[in-house]
């Protein structure tokens, strides 16, 4: 609370002294650099300020006819210390920003690698092995993990705001991050692009937790011992709930609850209604058959879902009444 309060105030070289251990080394780095930035700059501020108010009085016109003095000229020593230092200065600190910036652009041949897709308005992590999530990832504790991101709508951004780490998502190519978490805790991630209606809920939870805890969670099967509803539900509190409520009540998107068996109008005049397959169409396919007062704002699913999700899905909503 205490250090939210100095970050309010902007006296961030205050905050040196209340920071708890860094996540990762590159924070501790890169804190390091941000507190010699403010200090110059603190530094550099009250010289000024000292400076401009003493000759306010020092050279202040004593006499109402008293005449300035015409013959000021170049003092060369002088220029030469004041471009100097903050030629130095602004070396140093250049200097210092790349040795970071390289670093956290080359991550650790042995990185745990993890795909990561953006998408309108989620996150998925797929793993080597085959496991995906949505929403929420997991990562050892003490090794260095990369994600390898790209977007399958729009540009993204995704933003770990306690490693100090950011990258755009962007569809089309490849872009990574990586970071070594020094220990075991729940962080943010956040999209700082905007990216639509539902950007403010583009948000995903990372975890870190011990390696032999990671490895037991990998081999899980997120799905083992449900009903085909729970992991309809599973699925739909990763995948939908950025546009569709559980309730009647229009989100972005139509409410589910009372949906299934209901006559749909639809933009076209025509209506239809909804059974299995045309639930399946409106995820797979959502502008085929558009909602009468909806826009085509959904992103297709076809191929993002499995046969069970999506079988899951329709149980799911068959159930919301
Ligand atoms: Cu994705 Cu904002």
């Amino acid at each position: 609370m205490f250090k939210k309060f100095l970050y309010l105030f902007y006296l961030l070289p205050l905050t040196a002294f209340a920071q708890s251990e860094p996540i990762t080394d590159y924070v501790a780095r890169l804190e390091k650099l941000e507190n010699f930035l403010y200090i110059i700059s603190f530094i550099s501020c009250a010289l000024i300020i000292f400076t401009f108010t003493y000759f306010s009085f020092r050279y202040k016109r004593k006499t109402k006819d008293e005449q300035g003095s015409a013959t000021t000229h170049h003092n060369l020593p002088l220029e030469i210390v004041w471009s100097f230092i903050p030629f130095v200065i602004f070396m140093l600190a250049f200097g210092w920003g790349w040795w970071l910036y390289k670093d956290l652009y080359s991550p650790p041949k042995d990185s745990l690698e993890i795909h990561v897709y953006g998408q309108m308005w989620s996150w998925e992590f797929v793993y080597k092995n085959g496991r995906k999530t949505t929403n929420e990832f997991y990562v050892p504790a003490d090794r260095p993990v990369k994600l390898i991101m790209t977007s399958r709508d729009v540009i993204h951004s995704f933003f770990i705001p306690a490693f100090k780490i950011k990258q755009d998502v962007v569809p089309g190519q490849y872009t990574s991050l990586w970071f070594q978490a020094n220990r075991q805790g729940n962080f943010h991630v956040f999209c700082t692009e905007f990216c639509g209606t539902g950007h403010s809920v583009m948000n995903a939870k990372l975890h870190v937790v011990p390696l032999k805890e990671w490895e037991d969670w990998l081999k899980n099967d997120p799905y083992k011992g449900l009903s085909l509803a729970e992991i309809g539900k599973k699925t739909f509190q990763g995948r939908c709930t950025a546009c569709h409520k559980t309730t009647s009540e229009k989100l972005i998107g139509p409410g589910m609850a009372g949906l299934w068996g209901k006559t749909q109008k639809l933009q076209n005049g025509k209506s239809v209604v909804a059974d299995e397959n045309y639930i399946r169409e409106s995820i797979l396919n959502p502008g085929a058959k558009l909602v009468e007062g909806y826009s085509n704002q959904m992103t297709p699913f076809a191929g993002l879902l499995s046969e069970e999700e999506l079988s899951g899905l329709i149980e799911y909503i068959k159930s919301l009444k």
